[in-house]
Protein backbone atom coordinates (compact mmCIF):
# COMPACT_ATOMS: atom_id res chain seq x y z
CA UNK A 1 0.00 0.00 0.00
CA UNK A 2 2.26 2.48 1.07
CA UNK A 3 4.44 2.65 -2.21
CA UNK A 4 1.29 3.18 -4.28
CA UNK A 5 0.58 6.37 -6.08
CA UNK A 6 -1.29 9.77 -4.51
CA UNK A 7 -4.19 10.37 -6.54
CA UNK A 8 -4.51 14.22 -7.00
CA UNK A 9 -7.50 15.77 -8.98
CA UNK A 10 -8.77 19.07 -10.18
CA UNK A 11 -10.81 20.31 -12.80
CA UNK A 12 -7.72 21.46 -14.64
CA UNK A 13 -4.57 22.94 -13.91
CA UNK A 14 -5.43 24.09 -10.49
CA UNK A 15 -4.49 20.93 -8.91
CA UNK A 16 -1.06 21.79 -9.61
CA UNK A 17 -0.64 24.02 -7.13
CA UNK A 18 -0.74 21.46 -4.76
CA UNK A 19 1.23 18.91 -6.85
CA UNK A 20 4.13 21.70 -6.92
CA UNK A 21 4.64 21.45 -3.18
CA UNK A 22 3.94 17.94 -3.18
CA UNK A 23 6.72 17.74 -5.85
CA UNK A 24 8.54 19.45 -3.03
CA UNK A 25 8.18 18.00 0.37
CA UNK A 26 7.49 14.29 -0.82
CA UNK A 27 10.04 13.61 -3.61
CA UNK A 28 9.75 10.05 -3.08
CA UNK A 29 5.69 9.85 -3.64
CA UNK A 30 4.58 8.82 -7.27
CA UNK A 31 1.39 11.05 -8.05
CA UNK A 32 -1.08 10.27 -10.59
CA UNK A 33 -2.91 13.50 -11.42
CA UNK A 34 -6.59 13.62 -13.22
CA UNK A 35 -7.70 17.29 -14.73
CA UNK A 36 -11.01 17.14 -15.95
CA UNK A 37 -10.64 20.02 -18.29
CA UNK A 38 -13.12 18.79 -20.72
CA UNK A 39 -16.39 19.84 -18.03
CA UNK A 40 -14.26 22.54 -16.22
CA UNK A 41 -15.19 25.68 -14.93
CA UNK A 42 -16.85 23.36 -12.09
CA UNK A 43 -17.49 26.43 -10.50
CA UNK A 44 -20.18 27.73 -12.26
CA UNK A 45 -21.83 24.30 -12.38
CA UNK A 46 -24.64 23.45 -9.66
CA UNK A 47 -24.04 21.38 -6.50
CA UNK A 48 -25.30 18.14 -8.12
CA UNK A 49 -23.14 18.12 -11.20
CA UNK A 50 -20.26 19.34 -9.46
CA UNK A 51 -21.27 16.28 -6.99
CA UNK A 52 -21.51 13.63 -10.28
CA UNK A 53 -18.39 14.83 -11.67
CA UNK A 54 -16.10 14.27 -7.90
CA UNK A 55 -17.75 10.68 -8.11
CA UNK A 56 -16.59 10.38 -11.92
CA UNK A 57 -13.31 11.62 -10.94
CA UNK A 58 -12.93 9.34 -7.81
CA UNK A 59 -13.92 6.21 -9.44
CA UNK A 60 -10.82 7.02 -12.17
CA UNK A 61 -8.59 7.48 -9.52
CA UNK A 62 -9.87 3.99 -7.89
CA UNK A 63 -9.23 2.09 -11.05
CA UNK A 64 -5.15 3.56 -10.85
CA UNK A 65 -5.31 1.89 -7.61
CA UNK A 66 -4.00 5.13 -5.49
CA UNK A 67 -3.30 5.30 -1.61
CA UNK A 68 -5.00 8.41 -1.04
CA UNK A 69 -7.38 11.10 -2.94
CA UNK A 70 -6.93 14.54 -3.00
CA UNK A 71 -9.76 17.01 -4.19
CA UNK A 72 -7.33 19.28 -4.61
CA UNK A 73 -10.34 21.81 -5.99
CA UNK A 74 -11.54 24.58 -3.73
CA UNK A 75 -15.56 23.95 -5.29
CA UNK A 76 -15.58 20.43 -4.69
CA UNK A 77 -14.29 20.51 -1.30
CA UNK A 78 -16.73 23.13 -0.27
CA UNK A 79 -19.54 21.78 -1.75
CA UNK A 80 -19.51 18.01 -1.64
CA UNK A 81 -19.07 16.57 1.58
CA UNK A 82 -17.43 13.11 2.06
CA UNK A 83 -20.55 11.60 3.40
CA UNK A 84 -22.18 11.96 -0.02
CA UNK A 85 -19.12 9.92 -1.14
CA UNK A 86 -19.83 6.43 -1.60
CA UNK A 87 -16.82 5.79 -3.76
CA UNK A 88 -13.89 5.83 -1.36
CA UNK A 89 -11.85 3.26 -0.25
CA UNK A 90 -9.08 5.41 1.06
CA UNK A 91 -7.65 8.31 3.29
CA UNK A 92 -9.51 11.07 1.30
CA UNK A 93 -8.15 14.62 1.85
CA UNK A 94 -9.63 18.55 0.97
CA UNK A 95 -8.26 21.96 0.98
CA UNK A 96 -10.44 23.39 3.74
CA UNK A 97 -9.18 22.45 7.01
CA UNK A 98 -5.55 23.29 5.76
CA UNK A 99 -6.39 26.34 4.14
CA UNK A 100 -8.71 28.31 6.95
CA UNK A 101 -6.11 26.96 9.82
CA UNK A 102 -2.89 28.77 8.13
CA UNK A 103 -5.00 31.74 7.55
CA UNK A 104 -5.94 31.92 10.85
CA UNK A 105 -2.96 31.36 12.49
CA UNK A 106 -1.08 33.58 10.24
CA UNK A 107 -3.61 36.46 10.44
CA UNK A 108 -3.10 39.05 13.06
CA UNK A 109 -5.82 41.44 12.57
CA UNK A 110 -8.50 38.61 11.31
CA UNK A 111 -9.37 40.60 8.56
CA UNK A 112 -9.55 37.96 6.01
CA UNK A 113 -10.41 38.01 2.45
CA UNK A 114 -11.48 35.06 0.21
CA UNK A 115 -11.50 34.95 -3.40
CA UNK A 116 -12.72 31.70 -5.04
CA UNK A 117 -15.18 30.69 -7.81
CA UNK A 118 -18.99 31.08 -7.70
CA UNK A 119 -19.85 27.63 -6.57
CA UNK A 120 -17.71 27.55 -3.99
CA UNK A 121 -18.52 31.73 -2.30
CA UNK A 122 -21.69 30.96 -2.36
CA UNK A 123 -21.48 27.59 -0.36
CA UNK A 124 -19.83 30.01 2.10
CA UNK A 125 -18.18 26.82 3.34
CA UNK A 126 -14.63 28.51 3.75
CA UNK A 127 -16.10 31.53 5.66
CA UNK A 128 -18.45 29.37 7.75
CA UNK A 129 -15.13 27.05 8.98
CA UNK A 130 -13.50 30.28 9.87
CA UNK A 131 -16.02 31.82 11.94
CA UNK A 132 -16.48 28.67 13.25
CA UNK A 133 -12.73 28.87 14.97
CA UNK A 134 -12.83 32.30 15.57
CA UNK A 135 -16.33 34.30 15.18
CA UNK A 136 -14.67 37.57 15.77
CA UNK A 137 -12.32 37.06 12.68
CA UNK A 138 -14.17 39.69 9.89
CA UNK A 139 -14.60 38.09 6.36
CA UNK A 140 -15.21 39.39 2.84
CA UNK A 141 -15.78 36.83 0.22
CA UNK A 142 -15.54 37.65 -3.54
CA UNK A 143 -16.36 35.57 -6.50
CA UNK A 144 -14.10 35.02 -9.61
CA UNK A 145 -15.91 33.72 -12.12
CA UNK A 146 -13.50 33.97 -14.79
CA UNK A 147 -10.27 33.59 -13.57
CA UNK A 148 -10.28 29.74 -14.04
CA UNK A 149 -11.02 29.75 -17.95
CA UNK A 150 -8.42 32.53 -18.06
CA UNK A 151 -5.71 30.38 -16.85
CA UNK A 152 -7.01 27.31 -18.59
CA UNK A 153 -6.19 28.97 -21.83
CA UNK A 154 -3.01 30.43 -20.71
CA UNK A 155 -3.68 34.17 -19.22
CA UNK A 156 -1.12 34.04 -16.68
CA UNK A 157 1.01 36.87 -17.38
CA UNK A 158 -0.85 39.50 -19.19
CA UNK A 159 -3.07 42.83 -19.01
CA UNK A 160 -6.09 40.61 -19.51
CA UNK A 161 -5.42 38.65 -16.32
CA UNK A 162 -4.14 41.94 -15.06
CA UNK A 163 -7.45 44.08 -15.74
CA UNK A 164 -9.56 41.47 -14.34
CA UNK A 165 -7.60 40.54 -11.10
CA UNK A 166 -7.53 44.34 -10.37
CA UNK A 167 -11.36 44.53 -10.82
CA UNK A 168 -11.87 41.47 -8.62
CA UNK A 169 -9.29 42.30 -5.64
CA UNK A 170 -10.88 46.12 -5.49
CA UNK A 171 -13.06 45.45 -2.89
CA UNK A 172 -10.86 43.30 -1.01
CA UNK A 173 -8.21 46.11 -0.85
CA UNK A 174 -10.99 48.44 0.32
CA UNK A 175 -11.59 45.74 3.48
CA UNK A 176 -8.59 46.46 4.56
CA UNK A 177 -7.50 42.70 4.86
CA UNK A 178 -3.84 41.35 6.41
CA UNK A 179 -4.82 37.97 4.51
CA UNK A 180 -6.13 36.57 1.73
CA UNK A 181 -7.21 33.11 1.11
CA UNK A 182 -6.74 31.77 -2.77
CA UNK A 183 -9.45 29.87 -1.84
CA UNK A 184 -9.63 28.41 -5.81
CA UNK A 185 -6.25 26.03 -6.30
CA UNK A 186 -5.94 27.49 -9.77
CA UNK A 187 -5.37 30.74 -7.78
CA UNK A 188 -1.78 30.52 -6.98
CA UNK A 189 -0.72 30.10 -10.78
CA UNK A 190 -1.59 33.82 -10.95
CA UNK A 191 -0.37 34.77 -7.33
CA UNK A 192 2.13 37.35 -8.96
CA UNK A 193 -0.42 39.23 -10.40
CA UNK A 194 -2.64 39.09 -6.99
CA UNK A 195 0.84 40.06 -5.22
CA UNK A 196 1.53 42.68 -7.67
CA UNK A 197 -2.18 44.28 -6.86
CA UNK A 198 -2.47 43.99 -3.08
CA UNK A 199 1.39 44.60 -1.58
CA UNK A 200 3.61 43.12 0.19
CA UNK A 201 1.40 43.72 2.74
CA UNK A 202 -0.50 40.89 2.96
CA UNK A 203 -0.16 37.34 3.27
CA UNK A 204 -1.66 35.49 0.32
CA UNK A 205 -2.73 31.38 1.59
CA UNK A 206 -2.30 29.20 -1.09
CA UNK A 207 -4.70 26.53 -0.87
CA UNK A 208 -3.00 24.05 -3.09
CA UNK A 209 0.27 24.32 -1.42
CA UNK A 210 -1.62 23.79 2.22
CA UNK A 211 -2.93 20.75 0.95
CA UNK A 212 -0.09 19.71 0.15
CA UNK A 213 1.49 20.06 3.36
CA UNK A 214 -1.43 18.37 5.10
CA UNK A 215 -1.14 15.19 2.51
CA UNK A 216 2.57 15.22 3.84
CA UNK A 217 1.19 15.04 7.70
CA UNK A 218 -1.65 12.80 7.09
CA UNK A 219 0.35 10.02 5.17
CA UNK A 220 3.13 10.52 8.03
CA UNK A 221 0.69 9.91 10.50
CA UNK A 222 -1.27 6.94 8.94
CA UNK A 223 1.95 5.52 8.30
CA UNK A 224 1.33 5.49 4.55
CA UNK A 225 5.04 7.37 3.32
CA UNK A 226 6.93 5.23 0.32
CA UNK A 227 9.45 3.47 1.16
CA UNK A 228 10.97 4.08 -1.92
CA UNK A 229 14.04 5.73 -2.45
CA UNK A 230 14.41 7.00 -5.50
CA UNK A 231 12.17 9.77 -7.40
CA UNK A 232 8.82 9.43 -7.74
CA UNK A 233 7.14 9.52 -11.15
CA UNK A 234 4.39 11.79 -12.07
CA UNK A 235 1.33 10.78 -14.43
CA UNK A 236 -0.96 13.61 -15.71
CA UNK A 237 -4.57 12.42 -17.30
CA UNK A 238 -6.45 15.04 -18.84
CA UNK A 239 -10.35 14.75 -20.52
CA UNK A 240 -9.48 17.15 -22.94
CA UNK A 241 -6.72 19.53 -24.55
CA UNK A 242 -3.52 17.87 -23.15
CA UNK A 243 -1.69 20.91 -25.32
CA UNK A 244 -2.89 23.87 -23.33
CA UNK A 245 -2.59 21.33 -20.23
CA UNK A 246 1.10 20.70 -20.84
CA UNK A 247 2.02 24.72 -21.73
CA UNK A 248 0.40 26.34 -18.45
CA UNK A 249 1.75 23.15 -16.57
CA UNK A 250 5.13 23.83 -17.61
CA UNK A 251 5.03 27.85 -17.03
CA UNK A 252 3.95 27.10 -13.71
CA UNK A 253 5.89 24.18 -12.27
CA UNK A 254 9.11 25.53 -14.07
CA UNK A 255 12.06 24.71 -15.85
CA UNK A 256 12.99 21.05 -16.46
CA UNK A 257 9.31 19.82 -15.26
CA UNK A 258 7.89 19.17 -18.54
CA UNK A 259 4.53 17.52 -18.21
CA UNK A 260 3.01 15.79 -20.81
CA UNK A 261 -0.64 14.55 -19.91
CA UNK A 262 -2.13 11.31 -21.50
CA UNK A 263 -5.65 12.32 -22.97
CA UNK A 264 -8.59 10.31 -21.45
CA UNK A 265 -12.15 8.74 -21.69
CA UNK A 266 -13.48 9.92 -17.71
CA UNK A 267 -14.97 6.44 -17.69
CA UNK A 268 -12.23 4.76 -19.48
N1 LIG B 1 -9.39 24.57 -9.05
C1 LIG B 1 -10.82 24.59 -8.88
C2 LIG B 1 -11.15 25.18 -7.53
O1 LIG B 1 -10.29 25.16 -6.68
C3 LIG B 1 -11.45 25.30 -10.04
C4 LIG B 1 -12.88 24.98 -10.22
C5 LIG B 1 -13.43 25.28 -11.56
O2 LIG B 1 -13.21 24.49 -12.46
O3 LIG B 1 -14.14 26.28 -11.69
O4 LIG B 1 -12.24 25.61 -7.25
Amino acid sequence: MNNMAIGVFDSGVGGLSCVKELLNCLPKEDIVYLGDTLRMPYGLKTVDEICQFTKDDIDFLNRRNVKLIVAACGTISSNVSIEKLDNIDVPFVDIINPTVNTALNKSKTKRIGIIATPATIKSDCIGKRIKSIDSNANIISIPCPDFVTLIESGHINDNLIEITAKNYLSKIIDFNVDTLILGCTHFPIISHVIRKIMGDGVTLIDSGKETALEIKRVLQKLDLLTTTTSDGKAEYFVTSNTKAFDNVAKIFLGEGKNVKSILVDIKE
